[in-house]
């Protein structure tokens, strides 16, 4: 064997030593091609592989072959391009190239593929944030984000800043110092809560259930009934973690039954299923623009009703955060005067500007719909290969499943697989359930009918490489059998209709 032949074995395959080498895949392909790898990087394939392949066999094979030395890598090469001046130690010696991330087909918990419409919108020409233009956009935005939530309330826009930040910017202005908050923890994001809450200077009580359980409202119901002093409940609607939904109707219910506001987490949710904040009179919910509404990372969704912004505006001690302060920030994504607060960030906002639209255009109810109909074609091909779902499937959300991994097998080896085989990333199990599920999105832009064939098929093909007794094409002929049935039913339901 070779020495480029070596490296691919040792590191896995061609892209996995493109990345531990910061090269282009082609440079790699082109060693395995020629069947040597150039001398000029003996040195670093020694250390890289840690002595497994020595510096000497890599100028012996290079050598046999009698390569034409191309100078194309000086050997002082950082001097050469970054200058000699005392910045240079700072820079890397490798070659820097422009990134070119693979095609990859995403349905892990998030974030999802990105519509190429959204893709174009966000590489428009940058704008100032306080220019007319991008205020009117603001105002379009807003009212997008309305429709999605569902909710007439006029404080809904997007914080600067992922899922977490939307969180924390819940509890931050609605927990004060010494306020008892009852959360809900059916898995890794009811965790995070608690964090928030304590932070805030809050006192948690916890509302325990299993992972892959939903929140049980009577459980709510008697912590509310011990703590009565308690002003605030929060849960989360969809646990990306185990793919488990909640009835955010009847706990939000059940909270104002006892006089506390809501917190509701919808990072998973909005998009992908139903969210009616007005109807189920959730008081503030945050989401994230990565998951269902199929955006790029770091915007996150946010809607207070009236009574949440008396109650911040009420507050005697000066909220603990600068950047989330809800009074500050008033002042820029409140409805009259525009004033400086931070510099938004604007071509993200275009892009979620064009996915909400999307979603607008679609139609919600039709967006969740494409998530249950995707999702009914997958678990009928995941079960063909024997797997089971972790979540009851009254409480399974179609945009998130998870199912437990074969007895046996190697999860990590078949994401891997996966992934560098077929560019497919599904996710892991978090927490207690690490090495024990995969989870398969089927969030936003990813929930297509290619992308459930495509995931059937290689994860079959991954699984019977790896010796489980599975018959190639049982998942896909199954998932096609649920398709059909789901067009017979559409078709009599027309029929009727008509
Ligand atoms: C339910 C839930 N809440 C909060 C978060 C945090 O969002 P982000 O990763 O965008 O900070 C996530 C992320 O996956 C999530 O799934």
């Amino acid at each position: 064997m070779n020495s480029a032949e070596r490296l691919v074995e040792i590191f896995g395959s061609q892209a996995d030593v493109a990345r531990a080498f910061q090269l282009d895949r082609s440079v790699v392909n082109n060693w395995v091609k020629t069947g040597y790898v150039p001398a000029r990087w003996a040195m670093e394939v020694e250390q890289l592989t840690g002595g497994r392949i020595l510096a000497v066999e890599v100028l012996n094979d290079a050598a046999a072959r009698k390569p034409v030395r191309v100078k194309s890598r000086p050997d002082d090469f950082a001097g050469a391009v970054f200058g000699s001046d005392a910045m240079s130690k700072f820079a890397p010696t490798k070659r820097i190239q422009s990134f070119h991330p693979p095609q990859r087909t995403l349905m892990g918990p998030g974030p999802t593929e990105i519509h190429p419409r959204v893709l174009t919108t966000m590489s428009q020409p940058a704008i100032g944030y306080l220019d007319p233009i991008f205020v009117e956009m603001m105002e379009e935005l807003k009212s997008l984000l309305r429709y999605a939530y569902q909710t007439k309330n006029p404080l809904t826009f997007p914080v600067s800043g992922p899922g977490s930040v939307g969180m924390e910017y819940c509890f931050v202005n609605m927990v004060a110092p010494g306020d008892k908050v009852v959360v809900c923890r059916n898995g890794v994001f009811g965790g995070r809560m608690i964090e928030n809450v304590e932070r805030a200077g809050g006192v948690a009580v916890v509302v325990e259930d299993a992972w892959g359980e939903p929140v049980t409202p009577q459980k709510l119901e008697d912590a509310l009934k011990a703590n009565r002093d308690a002003k605030v409940v929060a849960f989360v609607h969809a646990e990306t973690s185990t793919g488990v939904q909640s009835d955010a109707k009847t706990l939000v219910e059940i909270a104002h039954r006892y006089n506390a506001l809501t917190i509701v987490d919808a990072v998973t949710s909005l998009g992908g299923t139903p969210v009616l904040v007005d109807e189920w009179g959730i008081d503030a919910i945050y989401s994230a623009s990565q998951k269902c509404l199929s955006c790029t990372p770091g915007l996150s969704p946010v809607s207070f009703s009236e009574q949440v912004v008396e109650r911040v505006k009420a507050r005697k001690d000066k909220i603990h955060s600068w950047f989330m302060d809800m009074n500050l920030l008033l002042g820029y994504w409140g409805a009259t005067t525009r004033t400086y607060h931070h510099t938004a960030p604007t071509n993200s906002l275009f892009a979620l500007h064009e996915a909400l639209l999307l979603i607008r255009e679609e139609g919600l109810e039709n967006a969740w719909a494409r998530a249950t109909r995707h999702h009914m074609a997958l678990k009928a091909g995941l079960e063909a290969m024997g797997m089971k779902f972790l979540v009851n499937e009254k409480y399974q959300l179609p945009q998130m499943n998870a199912v437990l991994c074969p007895e046996g097998v190697n999860e990590a080896e078949v994401r891997k697989r996966l992934l560098n085989e077929f560019n497919l990333e599904i996710g892991a199990g978090l927490g207690p359930l690490a090495g024990k599920i995969w989870r398969f999105g089927l969030m936003g832009y990813s929930c297509r009918p290619e992308n459930v064939m495509v995931c059937l098929s290689a994860l079959g093909s991954v699984l019977v490489d790896m010796g489980l007794p599975i018959h190639i094409g049982d998942a896909e002929s199954a998932a096609h059998g649920a398709y059909a049935q789901m067009h017979v039913k559409d078709a009599q339901r027309k029929k009727k209709a008509a």
